[in-house]
């Protein structure tokens, strides 16, 4: 049901007021090497910022990810071996997303997010903690992460739907070829995302105590993670 509600929301156009700066005119300083986007209008300096701050997130969220997990496992698995095949499953989906990410930061040349260091401690700490207070806990810090994960992703999916439909010189209009790639690479994490969010709910996130506390914090502190990530 939550993963339906995620999901659905992607196909609604939602005005963009604060993102219209995208459409701006072309910088003269923008460069596209690859043959493909050689055909398009050049990137806007708005447009290559909102790309920068789209790896430089994702690439932060990843690293985060990867690292509560590894919290999770680290604290679980001896007590609680039933789930260690269910947080590899999702730890290496983790990895994979963090590794997809690492590469795109080389290939945008985006500065990785200034305070790093602190989204390894944090993310370890919201692996850690909740997992040390009990396994239905760690399934609800799982709930509440994708969950913001899985809209964070999906409102970047409607940004690029709405930011890069470019003219070409031919005078028709679609997406360079890089960006339906990067488009492509966030659906399937931000399917993952989601299956993380079913297996969690399925693995009782629902019973921890406190419930409604601990996943309405960690959404907050999410949130703020994200907001920060995008610009430090
Ligand atoms: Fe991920
Ligand atoms: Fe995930």
């Amino acid at each position: 049901m939550y993963r339906r509600s995620i999901v659905s929301k992607v196909t609604q156009k939602k005005p963009l007021s604060k993102l219209s700066p995208l459409r701006a005119k072309s910088s003269p300083t923008t460069e596209n090497t690859n043959e493909q986007t050689a055909k398009f209008e050049q990137f806007s300096s708005a447009q290559k910022a909102y790309l920068d701050r789209v790896v430089r997130v994702d690439q932060a969220g990843e690293l985060g990810a990867d690292y509560i997990y590894r919290g999770q496992i680290y604290v679980l698995s001896h007590k609680h071996p039933h789930l260690r095949p269910i947080l590899d499953h999702m730890w290496k989906q983790e990895v994979h997303h963090r590794s997809t990410f690492n590469n795109l930061q080389l290939k945008h040349r985006t500065r990785p997010s200034l305070i790093t260091p602190l989204w390894k401690l944090g993310a370890t700490a919201m692996g850690v903690v909740p997992a040390m207070l009990s396994p239905e806990a760690a399934m609800a810090c799982t709930e509440a992460v994708e969950t913001v994960i899985g809209n964070h992703y999906n409102e970047q999916l409607r940004c690029l739907a709405n930011q890069f439909n470019m003219e070409k010189t031919d005078g028709t209009k679609d997406e360079p070829e890089e960006i339906k790639k990067l488009t492509d690479t966030i659906k399937e994490f931000r399917d993952q995302e989601l299956e993380h969010l079913d297996t969690a709910i399925k693995n009782d996130s629902h019973m921890a105590v406190p419930y409604k506390l601990l996943t309405e914090g960690i959404k907050s502190i999410c949130k703020v993670a994200i907001w920060t990530a995008e610009r430090v």
